[in-house]
Order: structure tokens, then sequence, then C-alpha cells
């Protein structure tokens, strides 16, 4: 087998990429072996989830590992791809090489966006570095997935309406709302599957159906070791 590489990154914090890594984790662990990859040290919230969880579940198909720069994340990547189905990986709230890396090297890109104007203020500058990328990751498929939406409230719409227009970054149908499930959860080492808001356990698994049904067709990276890859990643 060889990995599907899933990223989910944004240039700032707060956005929800740890929570959306490990509730899809958690999902495509039912039927499939899931290695998630945290590359946000010092905090690490994602690797702090998984050994709350790891006292509550005996899990094979479920693992995390740490990197903190692009040679330690292409060393795990090359070491765990022909082992599990899935790896998932965490980006850190700012754009560092490590964070550019991870867009050399992915399938998917999953950017979480609030339909706040804050949030699509920073979300422009990643975007002109995304464009970089895929220069070089040809094969790569960024998607926003909208994320802390709440619903009925005509200012989220037309937030929404206004990326859908200016940005050629395609968009997942598929929102998630804001929900206490998505907090609570994490905090105990669970994702809203195990929790008590079938609402947020819906959103999550028709997100990773939606994410599956798109990243198998994706075909496999072959990351370029060219001068210009390497300076891209240094520098942007
Ligand atoms: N859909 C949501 N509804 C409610 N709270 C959310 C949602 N998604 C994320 N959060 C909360 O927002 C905060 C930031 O999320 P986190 O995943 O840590 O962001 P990031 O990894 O981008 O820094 C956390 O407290 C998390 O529980
Ligand atoms: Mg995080």
């Amino acid at each position: 087998m060889t990995a599907k590489i899933i990223s989910i990154a944004q240039s700032k914090g707060g956005v929800g990429k740890s929570t959306v890594c490990a509730n899809l984790a958690v999902t495509f662990s039912q039927s499939a072996k899931v290695l998630m990859i945290d590359c946000d040290p010092p905090q690490n919230s994602l690797s702090a989830w998984f050994s709350v969880r790891a006292d509550l579940y005996e899990e094979a198909g479920l693992s995390v590992e740490k990197a903190a720069t692009p040679s330690q994340l292409f060393a795990l990547i090359e070491k765990n791809k022909n082992s599990f189905d899935y790896i998932l990986i965490d980006g850190a709230p700012h754009v560092n090489p490590t964070v550019r890396a991870m867009l050399l090297i992915s399938n998917m890109l999953i950017i979480p966006l609030a339909p706040s104007s804050v949030e699509i203020w920073s979300f422009e500058t990643f975007e002109a570095l995304l464009t970089k990328a895929i220069k070089f990751n040809k094969g790569l498929l960024p998607k926003i997935c909208w994320n802390r939406v709440r619903r009925r409230v005509k200012s989220s719409e037309e937030v929404i309406q206004g990326v859908k227009k200016n940005t050629h970054i395609a968009q997942f149908k598929n929102k998630l709302t804001f929900r206490v499930a998505y907090m609570d959860s994490f905090a105990e080492g669970c994702s809203v599957y195990e929790w008590t808001d079938p609402v947020a356990s819906a959103e999550i698994w028709s997100l990773s159906s939606a994410i599956k049904r798109a990243v198998h067709k994706l075909e496999p990276i072959n990351l370029s070791r060219s001068a210009a890859v390497q300076d891209f990643i240094k520098k942007g």
C-alpha cells in the first residue's frame, strides 16, 4: 500500500487544524491504518490528545509521530508510506519550512477556515504561498474546509460566498459548524464520533467520506530534490 498523504495547514492558529486532524484520523481508522504526524512543536496538541486517548482505547490502526523539521518529516514519510493507508499531517500555526515541506509531499491539503473577515485576510497570504507550492507539487489538491460555521448567520454566508468568488481553491460542500462537542471531545482524548453530539459526528463522517472519495483518485507524489525545491522549503 502507498499511503495517501493529507496535510491540514493554514497560516493561522486556532482555526481547527488539530481538531480536524484528530477527528478525521479516528473516522479513517475505523476501516484503515492511519498515522498522524504532529508538526507543531512545542505545543504538540495532537500528540497530547493522543496520549490522553491512549488511556481510553487500545488501537492498532491509529498512531502518532512528531516532526519538527522538514528532514524529520520526509524521513517519517519514507519510513511509513508503505505501512499505512493514510498519513495525516498537522501543521504549525504559522508558515515555516516544515509547513512548506508539507505542501510539497501531500496528495491533499485541507485548509480549515472560519467564515470571519479576520481569518480571510490572513488566508490571502497563504493562498499566494500555495500557488507557488503547486508549481513544485502539481498533484496537490487543496481544499478549504469551513469550520466553526454558525448556521443562519448572514455574515458567515456572505464571507463564504465572497471566498467562493475570489479564490480558485475548491471548497468542501460539507461544513463543520460551531459545536461545543468539538472542544469537549478533544479535551478528553475523543473524537466527536465517540461523543454525544450526533450532528457533529455526522459532519465529520460526511467530510471524511468526501475526502476519501477525492483522495483515492490522486496519484502518488514524487518529491523533487532540486535546488529550487530546497530553496522554496527554506525561504518560501
Ligand atoms: N467546529 C468547532 N466548533 C467549536 N469549537 C471548535 C471547532 N473547531 C475547533 N474548535 C476549537 O477551537 C480551538 C482551536 O482549535 P485547534 O484545533 O486547536 O486549532 P489549531 O490546531 O488550528 O490551532 C480549540 O479550542 C477547539 O476545541
Ligand atoms: Mg493545532
